[in-house]
């Protein structure tokens, strides 16, 4: 007869998690027979001793099966992305329905904003008249019809997760690569996955600021993943940078839409890196022959607009415009151009660095991002046409816009916006986009 107790004690003497005892200790986090100051005390137990590879998988599995898990009848792979947040990361909003048109069903339950980083539901909810929040047969509907749904997680994905991470929370443990591995998948794989693409982000932007630490992730979600059935690659890409030239909600859908209806698109490394991860998404799902090749097809379903028709079908089934991607500008929200300002930093230098983290930071401080989990969120405030590192920026030009609620705001934003930025009149050598490749 096993308690929380004993679970505890085992992990503390360095004996790991079994498949019983994880699955013991998920269903009493989701029913309640584990008290808070048990979960604390576990927590803490895992992030000092650690439970090795099985029992990552072990409790990612029993933290998984602790809601409803999703089952699929559709006639090809189920697949999906995730990325550990950044900065103008709007990549999901593409991949989803450039995956579907290439064959792939992709049923994307997605997150809020978390910290400095934005979260794909809160972009989806800058579309006038879109639910994220839908039944499962809603769900079905729109997975069936489009190809791809981008949603929200119900009150029954993963709920000893959600109690978990509350936990972890308040009693300082949440930096065990263990446990957000286990966290982060559980939830993912609630999804009913046979692929799973990771994008671990890496720089000032990023959760992880080294490429140690990513990788460090990256390997223990790969092989969590695939041990719990997934079949899962990870890129690690470069966060030194905001991805899209735009950050915020309502111009980061802008951003998606302009890759996916002009080939001569500002946001070529947003449009890069969505290639890439689906490349390597349709190759582990035996939709391409290899990475490069599933490249070329997610390219190809961007230039010839099939793409963009799929994110069209998804966002009219889920409530919102039947022309959005024909008129953007008529239904996404934005303030006008008095109270977008260029701060004029006259210079012809180059970016040499940026504290990107502090660009999400001014999203936030701007309205866009939460402060309090109950804060409404300002769909319309945002940065745009951002300098990346290696931009030259010419005499008179700026380094971004700000698009506020009022002139003031905007006044107090450029400054934030500026001193972000580190000009240099050295050369600075070009970055690369994808740092690493952890496959299993
Ligand atoms: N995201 C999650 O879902 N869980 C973590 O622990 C960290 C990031």
């Amino acid at each position: 007869m096993t308690d929380a107790r004993a679970i505890i004690a085992r992990i503390r003497y360095g004996q790991g998690l079994t498949p019983d005892d994880a699955r013991w200790f998920a269903r009493g986090l989701a029913d309640g027979a584990v008290e808070d100051a048990q979960a604390g005390a576990f927590a803490m137990a895992v992030l000092l001793r650690g439970i090795g590879a099985d029992g990552r998988v072990a409790l990612t599995q029993a933290m998984r099966d602790s809601g409803r898990v999703l089952t699929w009848d559709v006639p090809g792979p189920v697949v999906d992305k995730h990325s550990t947040g950044g900065v103008g990361d709007t990549v999901s909003l593409i991949l989803a329905p450039a995956l579907a048109a290439c064959g792939a069903y992709v049923p994307m339950i997605s997150g809020r904003g978390l910290g400095h980083t934005g979260g794909t539901l809160d972009k989806m909810e800058a579309i006038p008249g879109y639910r994220a929040l839908v039944d499962r047969a809603m769900l079905d509907d729109v997975v069936q019809q489009a190809g791809c749904a981008i949603v929200g997680a119900t009150g029954d994905i993963a709920p000893a997760d959600r109690r978990l991470y509350g936990i972890r929370d308040i009693c300082g443990a949440v930096e065990s690569v263990d446990l957000i591995t286990a966290s982060i998948l559980s939830k993912k794989l609630t999804a009913g996955l046979d692929v799973l693409v990771l994008d671990v982000k890496c720089g000032s932007g990023a959760f992880m600021p080294d490429l140690e630490s990513a990788r460090e992730l990256a390997r223990a979600l790969v092989e969590t993943a695939n041990g719990a059935g997934c079949r899962t690659m990870a890129l690690i890409t470069d966060m030194n940078s905001p991805l899209a030239r735009s950050a915020g909600n309502a111009v980061e859908v802008q951003a998606a839409i302009d890759v996916m209806t002009k080939p001569d698109t500002p946001h070529r490394e947003l449009r890069n890196l969505t290639c890439a991860l689906g490349g390597e998404a349709l190759a582990l799902a035996d939709l391409a022959a290899d990475a490069e090749q599933g490249a070329e097809k997610i390219l190809a379903a961007l230039k010839s607009g099939h793409a963009a028709e799929r994110f069209a079908k998804m966002v009219h089934c889920l409530g919102g415009p039947v022309d959005l991607i024909e008129q953007p500008r008529k239904y996404l929200p934005q303030y006008g151009e008095e109270c977008r300002r260029e701060p004029p930093i006259g210079s012809g230098r180059q970016v040499s660095a940026i504290d990107t983290r502090a660009l999400g930071e001014l999203v936030v401080q701007m309205g866009g991002g939460r402060l309090r989990s109950d804060d409404k969120i300002d769909h319309a405030v945002g940065l745009i046409h951002l300098a990346r590192i290696g931009d030259r920026v010419a005499d008179g030009d700026a380094v971004g816009r700000v698009a506020a609620h009022t002139e003031a705001e905007a006044a107090r934003a450029f400054a934030r916006l500026r001193s972000a930025y580190t000009l240099s009149a050295d050369p600075v050598p070009s970055q690369p986009l994808i740092l690493d490749r952890i496959t299993a």
